[in-house]
């Protein structure tokens, strides 16, 4: 089994599709070329047949995106393989996602189909896409809820009529991690052909599990996460990129695997898809969150000025942060406050500093933040 696992981001499709959302075709093309340069092996565009504008997406796209793979999302449906064949006309490396349900659920009470014309329909689907590209992914769409014997016998299906990606969905972000761990693993022991596709966690937050769910996949052999920037998304969200990216690079020891994304244009594209999705990124949010980096009780703050270490495991440069913050409030300590009073110029002898400390917790008390205007007010009263 490869070592790498493939990013393939859907912050232009999956993501785009958070209520609240509208990006036009200039704010497409800006983050998908931040997306190359961030270094993403596959870009999911759109969904060409869901309107003029997404087809015009995927078409920009796919001509002016050339070193990633462009994809197009499709229904198991002739027409929409059509008009995503289309689309992708001129990709220097297109891929069609296709696929259709896979749980009772969807069987049921939305495709209202029974296992075996389901089965045959996502066949057909596969077969029909090979006219536009041998590079097929097929996703079985809420497999989270899904029997799995049923779930392997579509796998075998679709890899022998030429998919070479499977996405195994947690549509609803269902499971928990050892329940999508044993899904990934039971797919890959069960299905006699497994070993002719890549294996793709796409994986929803509803009940905060999205991450968590993914790395789960990747520890079972999955070698495809897909990720939305920021984790936007339908409802509570996608898988964030940022956060699988530098859970694999910072617990390499547990994962051993590579990926090509360069980590640190991880905040610059944070703050580029927030300012154009106008979704705003809370501060406490991993890796990318403005507190992500900030210290500002006494202990902590006392811990990472002797050694960073000892609260961060993240180095604040390798996302792109220019440093650690050291933010003074009540909570901190007299270590802090000579920290910052030094990087302003300001040095005192002890029985001075001990008189601002306890103006300086005064004034503490009052405010949300002591900033560096603040401080220097103390200084010179
Ligand atoms: O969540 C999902 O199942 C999807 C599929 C369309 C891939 O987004
Ligand atoms: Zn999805």
């Amino acid at each position: 089994m490869s070592d790498k696992v493939y990013v393939f981001d859907t912050t232009l499709r999956d993501g785009e599709q958070s209520p609240g959302v509208r990006l036009n075709l200039d704010q497409k093309l800006e983050i998908a070329r931040a997306l190359e340069d961030l270094g993403v092996d596959i870009i999911e565009a759109g969904f060409p047949i869901s309107s003029p504008g997404d087809f015009e997406s995927v078409q920009t796209l796919a001509r002016e995106i050339r070193g990633v793979q462009i994809c197009g999302l499709t229904r198991a449906r002739e027409a929409d393989i059509d008009c995503a064949g289309e689309a992708l006309k001129g990709a220097a490396n297109p891929r069609i996602h296709t696929g259709l349900g896979v749980s009772e659920n969807h069987l049921q009470h939305k495709l209202r189909m029974t296992r075996e014309q389901a089965l045959e329909v996502g066949v057909n689907a596969v077969r029909h896409a090979r006219k536009y590209t041998d590079n097929i992914e097929y996703f079985m769409e809420d497999s989270g809820r899904a029997d799995p014997e049923y779930v392997y016998k579509v796998v075998e299906s679709v890899i022998e009529a030429g998919a070479t990606t499977i996405n195994v969905p947690d549509t609803t972000g269902y499971t928990y991690p050892n329940e999508y761990f044993h899904l990934i693993k039971g797919i890959i022991d069960n299905v006699p052909n497994s070993d002719k596709a890549i294996f793709s966690c796409h994986c929803h937050n509803d009940l905060g599990m999205a991450t968590a769910n993914t790395l789960a996949g990747v520890m079972a052999g999955a070698r495809q996460v897909e990720v939305t920037v920021n984790g936007i998304g339908e409802r509570a969200g996608n898988t964030a990129l940022e956060e699988v990216v530098m859970a694999l690079f910072i617990r390499n020891d547990k994962f051993g695997v590579s990926c090509d994304v360069k980590s640190r244009n991880l905040l610059a594209i944070s703050r580029l898809v927030s300012r154009l999705t106008g979704m705003m990124v809370q501060r406490n949010k991993a890796v990318v969150g403005a507190n992500a980096y900030a210290h500002s009780s006494g202990i902590h703050q006392d811990g990472v000025l002797k050694e960073r270490s000892t609260y961060e495991i993240i180095d604040p440069l390798m996302v792109g942060a220019e440093k650690s913050e050291i933010v003074l409030t009540a909570r901190s300590g007299r270590h802090g406050l000579r920290h910052r009073l030094a990087e302003l110029g300001f040095s005192f002898e002890e029985t001075r500093f001990e008189e601002l400390y306890a103006a300086f917790l005064n004034m503490a008390d009052t405010k949300m933040e002591v900033n560096d205007e603040d401080l220097r007010t103390l200084v010179s009263a």
